[in-house]
């Protein structure tokens, strides 16, 4: 993949060889542009980004791939889960549902919503990296995925669901309250995340010293602030394999897990 920060299979093997990683992957870094500016964030909208786009997949099978190798479970199975907790507490069936992906990158998530049951044309995505989102219009013209800069998210229809996978930890503290209250005015029946459960980003997250800085993602706590109406209805823990990544995550990145999560707003 390269859906780093969820890690990824180059990059893990990049690691392996102890040479910079030459695609997106933002939490093994290496090479000196990291150690000239250590503070700088990734760069998902420049040269980056379209290493990342390029070698990101744009379909479910690549997805799952890529899912199981970083999360140990693949796509597939996580929006399962998703897709029937949204069913049950919504009373709604997924040909009817309007998912919007925040960060959806090449469209690999959006492709599994699609195969799994959602209308090609009921998905929506945003991304603020133009080569991802190029990609993704090769591969989905069909989708309805738009270039943003901001939060500016807006979609030609209230979400049924609103989604999001490994985007929390880039998105500066700071901004954090412009990002949740974005989502609350979409006014989505459902909010739903894969993110790390993790209190901080751990040491070398935080000072950038991975390839651009990493926040730490306190869900729970940011739901609580932002959202304090929205409902836990369904959660799912996500263990790390074991091996690589789980090293990867728990010690350089202090994440000791993963979770789906599914709110009722
Ligand atoms: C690590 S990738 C995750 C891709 C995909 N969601 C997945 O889980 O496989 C992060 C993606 O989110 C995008 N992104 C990060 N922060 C964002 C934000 N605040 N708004 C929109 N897109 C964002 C990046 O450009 C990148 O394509």
């Amino acid at each position: 993949m390269s859906s780093c920060p969820h890690g990824n299979k180059d990059c893990a093997e990049e690691k392996k060889k102890e040479a910079a990683p030459s695609n997106g992957c933002s939490h093994h870094g290496g090479g000196d542009k990291d150690k000239k500016d250590p503070d700088r964030n990734f760069d998902w909208k420049g040269e980056e980004g379209e290493e990342f786009a390029h070698t990101s997949p744009t379909d479910q099978k690549g997805t799952d791939d890529d899912w199981m190798y970083v999360h140990g479970v693949t796509a597939t199975d996580i929006v399962t889960d998703l897709l029937k907790a949204v069913e049950k507490e919504g009373e709604v069936k997924r040909r009817e549902m309007v998912v919007l992906d925040i960060g959806c990158a090449n469209g690999g998530v959006l492709n599994v919503f699609e195969n799994l049951g959602v209308r090609a044309d009921n998905l929506h995505g945003v991304d603020f990296n133009p080569a991802a989102v190029e990609e993704n219009a090769k591969a989905h013209p069909q989708y309805k995925v738009k270039l943003v800069s901001g939060t500016d998210y807006e979609v030609d229809a209230t979400p049924t669901v609103v989604f999001h996978s490994g985007v929390m930890c880039q998105v500066e503290p700071e901004k954090r309250e412009d990002f949740m209250g974005k989502i609350k005015k979409l006014a989505p029946a459902f909010y739903s995340f894969v993110e790390a459960e993790n209190i901080d980003a751990g040491e070398e997250a935080a000072s950038g010293e991975m390839m651009g800085k990493h926040f730490s993602t306190p869900m729970p706590e940011l739901v609580k602030k932002h959202l304090p109406d929205a409902k836990r209805v369904f959660e799912r823990r996500i263990d790390h394999p074991e091996g690589e990544m789980k090293e990867h995550w728990v010690k350089e990145c202090n994440v000791e897990c993963f979770r789906l999560c599914v709110y009722k707003m």
